[in-house]
């Protein structure tokens, strides 16, 4: 159920967290979420950031470690496959503010596992257990660590790489139960989140399509599972810990109207531009609005008008008349209004 967690010295005051999801969970969107879910969202987790790039000093780079005090408690997540620029890198992430650092060990893509990050590190045990240790002794804040079930079907060892990162001093464990070469392909198999919790001390987070506040319900049933992780659902619906929320306390689950959401969208054009320049702005708004009518009769004509809108003005006007007219056109088709992208309708 939904209880505080401890995290090696940290307290987190919900076992909920938002799953780190790479172009998506930026300072913008953490907030965004935080805003939107309140108390009953535990953690955010950043999007994964380069050690590589945080110790050759790449401002880009450097600018992804960006944290504000209304998103806290906040775990940014590194990957990289050298030891020692691992803890380089955990020790600017420390400075920047991060109350956890998280070790990226389940990134499919071919560009990082090549180079001995992401998954690829738990095919390499004894470098994965000196990563975690030297990430450990380099900081003060608790070390995690994010791992996939194994690389393939026939290789999977989510079970010994848990004893061995908790062995090497990490405080928490979360786990995407798919493989490798499943990449998102299948459904994530929370039998072995199980089989992991039972077998280490440390707290064991579960990850993997908990799509709606209902299905993360079952999961933290889950026997020794310590809480989870949500990302996808969280794209279009950042009230979903909420919800879950409401759920666990017998709750309605809160249902986001038009308003809800054009006030959503508002929130995030305001912290984008807080955050980001100019023409990556446009792209990131304009895609929270499309995924906004997801589901929605009519959603595509939507979404080509707002993609082709002038301003973000255009856009978010063009949203809030779609939203508007949402449930007269649901009318018209005869058929129920279609579960609406940004939460209940
Ligand atoms: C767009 C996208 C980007 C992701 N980026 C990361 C990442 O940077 N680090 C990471 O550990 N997992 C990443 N993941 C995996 C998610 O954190 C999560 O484990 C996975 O999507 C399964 O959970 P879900 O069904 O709740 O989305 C990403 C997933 C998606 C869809």
């Amino acid at each position: 159920m939904i209880r505080p967690l401890d995290i090696g010295t940290l307290r987190v005051e919900t076992n909920l967290v938002l799953s780190p999801m790479s172009g998506v969970t930026d300072c913008a969107f953490r907030s965004l979420v935080r805003h939107c879910s309140g108390a009953a969202l535990g953690l955010v987790v950043s999007e994964f950031v380069a050690a590589e790039g945080i110790t050759r000093d790449n401002q880009r780079t450097l600018s992804m470690l960006r944290i504000e005090d209304r998103e806290r408690p906040v775990s940014i997540q590194i990957f990289g496959s050298e030891p020692t620029r691992m803890a380089d890198a955990a020790r600017v992430v420390e400075q920047a503010g991060a109350d956890i650092v998280d070790i990226n060990c389940g990134c499919p893509a071919p560009k990082v596992v090549r180079r001995g990050g992401g998954a690829e590190l738990m095919r390499q045990p004894e470098r994965l257990e000196s990563v975690v240790r030297q990430v450990r002794e380099a900081v003060s804040v608790p070390v995690t660590v994010k791992i996939r079930a194994g690389w393939d079907q026939d290789s999977v060892n989510a079970v010994e790489v848990a004893r061995l990162v908790e062995q090497a001093g990490a405080c928490a464990l979360a786990v995407h139960g798919r493989t490798r070469v499943q990449l998102y392909n299948g459904s994530a198999d929370w039998e072995l989140v199980e089989r992991v919790a039972a077998a280490v001390d440390i707290p064991v987070l579960g990850s993997g399509d908990v799509v709606e506040a209902g299905t993360a319900v079952e999961r933290l049933a889950a026997p020794g599972v310590s809480g989870l992780l949500i990302g996808r659902a969280a794209l279009d619906n950042p009230w979903i810990f909420r919800q879950v929320g409401d759920l666990v306390a017998g709750r309605l689950p809160f249902a986001p109207g038009p308003a809800d959401k054009v006030a959503a969208l508002k929130l995030f054009r305001d912290l984008l531009r807080e955050t980001l320049p100019d023409q990556a702005f446009m792209g990131r708004y304009r895609g929270m609005a499309c995924r906004a009518v997801k589901g929605l009769p009519e959603a595509a004509t939507a979404r080509r008008r707002m993609g082709s809108a002038a301003s973000v003005d255009e856009v978010t006007q063009l949203l809030g008349e779609f939203l508007a007219g949402a449930g007269d056109r649901a009318e018209a088709q005869q058929e129920p209004v279609a579960e609406p992208a940004m939460g209940a309708g």
